[in-house]
């Protein structure tokens, strides 16, 4: 599995964002659209922060660029402030010329009948768009990637999950406390996450160290989603020291 290791997580954002920079340029050039998979988060924040300074001040355009989201809570209105649809305005979208009508995000505000339909309809999208170019991820302790968490089937698609305990304690200091925290999530799947063509896994910070060492050394079980990725031949690790510090 290929890791990469900075010595610090601003360097390691750095570079991702020059990648996806890479991407968007090259595919503008050819008059494509570039179709990423996005994460929120602590972890990408700081590649949204250089995705910004790129706009900004090396005129990286967006204007051809589609997003998907990975995930949503459920139930959970849009402007919620713990919402993921806030997350992503608040730290990329309201900041670049990207055109709102290329944004999409999982849902949280449908009614529990309308779900199914939905979760069909994102994939489709995707589909439609030509798959996912790229796909960012973070890591979650219990090894989930987008909400897929311990359980999760290697070939499951956009759906409604129920969120581990472990996530939700860990979402507990964001809602005021762990009972806000909705039990539920709509995600992207792992066969979603497997078809775009090119995955970027991300972690910072020693919390991270153990679960990184399974997710990259361990077994692959559906106990630790993330070891799925062990089978992918697209798939890259950015670790910062510190999370790399457990593997061997
Ligand atoms: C977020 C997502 C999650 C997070 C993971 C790590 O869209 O899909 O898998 O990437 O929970 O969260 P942070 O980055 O806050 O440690």
């Amino acid at each position: 599995l290929p890791v990469k290791v900075y010595p610090d997580m601003l360097t390691a954002s750095k570079t991702v964002a020059q990648r996806i920079a890479t991407i968007i340029k090259q595919k503008t050039q050819k008059g494509e659209n570039t179709i990423l998979g996005l994460a929120t988060g602590v972890t990408p924040i700081a590649v949204y922060n250089e995705l910004v300074r790129l706009y900004r001040e090396e005129g990286l355009s967006f204007k051809n660029v589609v997003t998907f989201n990975l995930d949503e809570y459920y139930p959970m209105s849009p402007d919620t402030l713990q919402s993921y649809n806030v997350f992503m305005y608040k730290h990329l979208f309201s900041h670049v010329d990207i055109d709102p009508e290329n944004v999409h995000i999982p849902d949280g505000a449908l009614k529990q009948d309308d779900i199914t339909a939905f979760c069909l309809d994102y994939e489709k999208k995707i589909t439609a768009y030509g798959g996912l170019d790229l796909q960012i991820l973070g890591i979650g302790r219990t090894g989930h990637i987008g909400f897929n968490e311990p359980g999760s089937a290697p070939n499951s698609g956009t759906r409604l999950v129920s969120l581990d305990e472990l996530t939700r304690s860990d979402a507990a200091y964001d809602f005021g406390g762990k009972a806000n925290v909705p039990v539920k999530a709509i995600t992207m799947g792992i066969g979603t996450i497997f078809k775009a063509r090119e995955i970027i896994l991300m972690a910072w910070n020693a919390k991270k160290a153990e679960i990184i060492k399974k997710a990259v050394e361990g077994e692959i079980s559906a106990d630790i989603p993330a070891t799925y990725l062990q089978h992918s031949d697209h798939v890259e690790f950015v670790l910062d020291t510190d999370a790399a510090s457990a593997l061997t």
